[in-house]
């Protein structure tokens, strides 16, 4: 299939079988001018919630009781779908973006759509659908500020994708505390792969920036309008899998002045 076409259904689709399509043997020979998406079509029931502020996640002490778990991982899937949207998304703004990037970039888009997967088998275990509870428009907010595949890396990759660098090992640890084996384990898988796509990001953030920039200046220069570093990481910072993701020692100390 075409890298196009995949994106278009997954963003017009409105079944989570859509979302969560296997293109099989992707292609990109033809793909076409750019395009720009507005809002992406969603299964009945999905819709982006009319509101502004979303409700709170449970804290952390009340994670032993299995439907509060149910709810964090539940808007954590709602993340997972926004990601594969959003990567959609790009594929359809930046056609003329490097064909690697365009085939990293589907390849990050597939694992995302695994995440869904794996969010909603233990939802399912926990006893709720995805769906059941609200979800939103969160990262989707930063869409219109996408205009290039720099600012796509700097907002999706090295902010967003960054900051759970921190939050999924916090839930994970939580989660085991809690009893919660499966969620915990999954949490970790997470956590592995969402270095991988930093790492992504970080690389191509330094073939995209102009070359007398340093990439500090080039990310704070080209993230999303509403978002700032600090927005790159949790409540506690965890170097250890930034430097694994090639991430520089002195954005880590940025990143805790921040
Ligand atoms: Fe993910
Ligand atoms: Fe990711």
């Amino acid at each position: 299939m075409e890298l196009r076409d995949w994106a278009i259904r997954i963003l017009g689709g409105d079944t989570m079988e859509e979302k969560l399509l296997d293109p099989g043997t992707l292609t990109d020979r033809e793909p076409g001018p750019p395009l720009i998406w507005k809002t992406p079509s969603r299964p009945t029931g999905m819709e982006f919630q009319r509101r502004t502020r979303e409700g709170k996640l449970p804290p952390f002490q009340e994670h032993k009781d299995p439907d509060k778990r149910a709810l964090c991982l539940h808007r954590f899937a709602g993340h997972e779908l926004l990601a594969v949207e959003i990567m959609a998304y790009a594929l359809l703004a930046f056609p003329e973006a490097p064909p690697n990037f365009r085939k990293g970039l589907a390849n990050t888009l597939k694992e995302e759509q695994g995440h869904v997967r794996l969010y909603t088998e233990q939802l399912n275990r926990l006893g709720m659908e995805f769906g059941d509870a609200p979800l939103f428009k969160h990262f989707w907010s930063h869409v219109p500020f996408l205009t290039s595949p720099i600012k796509y890396v700097s907002t999706m990759s090295l902010t967003l994708e960054m900051a759970n660098l921190d939050f999924a090992p916090m839930y994970g640890a939580s989660f085991a505390r809690n009893g919660d084996d499966k969620a915990a384990a999954l949490m970790e898988q997470i956590f592995k792969d969402e270095v991988a796509h930093v790492s992504f990001g970080f690389a191509w953030l330094k073939k995209f920036k102009e070359k007398h920039m340093d990439t500090w200046d080039a990310f704070t220069a080209s993230q999303s309008e509403l978002l700032s570093p600090k927005r790159a990481k949790g409540f506690l910072l965890h170097e250890e899998p930034r430097r694994k993701a090639g991430i520089p020692e002195h954005w880590i100390d940025n990143l805790k002045n921040a």
